[in-house]
């Protein structure tokens, strides 16, 4: 390659170079070690071309490739949580539609736990399972179909799937990070049958402007054995709570405004976390308030519940002394993003 490129230098005149990339070499080394080192310089670039490229195939993805022997999964359940995994995925009325909703790799779920079945709901198939679960209490089915927001109705429908059958809820933006046999620790695995996990603690700070509570219950993932109290409390609490709102701005459930924070207590965390802590005093007394949790380091059994600490299922979250940039060991869940439609609805 004979040409010649000019370019203005530092003292203000024109040079002539024979590359851009001799420029500082011509004078103490040869051209074919500028060559070489060009070279090189597009060697790292492909290099790094084909590992961007590489990271959409399976090769970087080792839970994609996670497998178990049958034999072994079978002796390892001990747990009383039921072999079920939940999802839920209610169509988004039209004039909602302004975000995607987000999925993290549900297929993860299925893989990570062989001997699970596994139900992604929508709405038949939710109305299917409130009729034949729950023949005799019309007003759950009535509500669930009166409510528009999906929002709002997953969070309703969730607590009645894991009352009637137990097993693990989880939000379509988790990712699971290890299997559901190993959430319960062995020592617990006879005892414990509802698992929560810590989604928010003050640590004794003020609390945050979103949060109602100095220590928040997580909903958007749960793990249970069939009937258990706490989701009785719960569904009839959404019920009372839901009819409440609709009588007090005079609209039908359907109309109510879901945006609003009164709405949202009625049905997710807020309420999650006071009907929780309910039970929780109802088998443990000696604990006086909520704050009592804060700063958990180990998952903790009160009577029948399972308290796990922040990292259970809230690692990766910038506040409760989470752990952020990397994924710690005891991490059972990750969650990547706020439910979408909670916001926008
Ligand atoms: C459910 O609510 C009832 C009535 O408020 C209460 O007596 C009971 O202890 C609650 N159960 C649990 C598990 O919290």
């Amino acid at each position: 390659m004979d040409w010649t490129r000019m370019r203005l230098e530092e003292d203000g005149r024109w040079y002539a170079y024979k590359d851009w990339y001799a420029r500082k070499w011509s004078d103490t080394k040869s051209w074919a070690y500028a060559r070489r080192r060009a070279l090189v310089i597009w060697l790292v670039i492909v290099l790094l071309l084909l590992g961007y490229l590489f990271q959409f195939t399976t090769v970087f993805h080792p839970s994609r490739l996670y497998s178990i022997s049958y034999q072994e999964q079978v002796a390892r359940h001990n747990s009383l949580v039921s072999q079920k995994i939940w999802q839920i995925l209610l169509p988004m009325p039209k004039k909602l539609k302004s975000k995607p909703v987000a999925f993290a790799e549900p297929s993860a779920w299925m893989q990570m736990n062989p001997g699970y079945t596994y139900t992604l709901f929508g709405t038949e198939g939710a109305v299917a399972f409130l009729q034949s679960r729950f023949p005799r209490r019309q007003d759950y089915l009535e509500t669930f179909n009166e409510l528009r927001n999906p929002g709002l109705k997953s969070d309703f429908l969730r607590y009645m799937v894991l009352y009637a059958e137990g097993g693990v809820y989880s939000d379509l933006d988790t990712r699971p990070e290890k299997p559901i046999d190993e959430w319960v620790p062995t020592d617990y695995e006879t005892v414990a049958r509802l698992v929560v996990g810590i989604e928010y603690d003050s640590l004794g700070g003020d609390i945050g402007k979103d949060y109602t509570y100095p220590v928040q219950f997580a909903q958007w993932t749960i793990a249970a054995a069939p009937e258990h109290s706490v989701f009785v409390n719960m569904t009839e609490r959404c019920i009372r709570g839901l009819h409440e709102l609709s009588e007090k701005y005079s609209t039908s459930l359907g109309e109510i405004n879901s945006k609003d924070d009164e709405v949202l207590k009625a049905t997710g965390p807020v309420a999650w976390t006071e009907t929780v802590f309910e039970g929780i005093q109802v088998q443990a007394p000696e604990l006086q308030s909520i704050s009592d949790l804060s700063g958990m380091k180990e998952p903790t059994l009160y009577g029948d519940i399972l308290v796990l600490p922040i990292n259970g299922f809230g690692s990766g979250l910038p506040h409760s002394g989470s752990a952020r940039w990397f994924t710690p060991k005891e991490a059972l869940t990750t969650h990547h993003s706020e439910s979408s439609w909670r916001i926008n609805s």
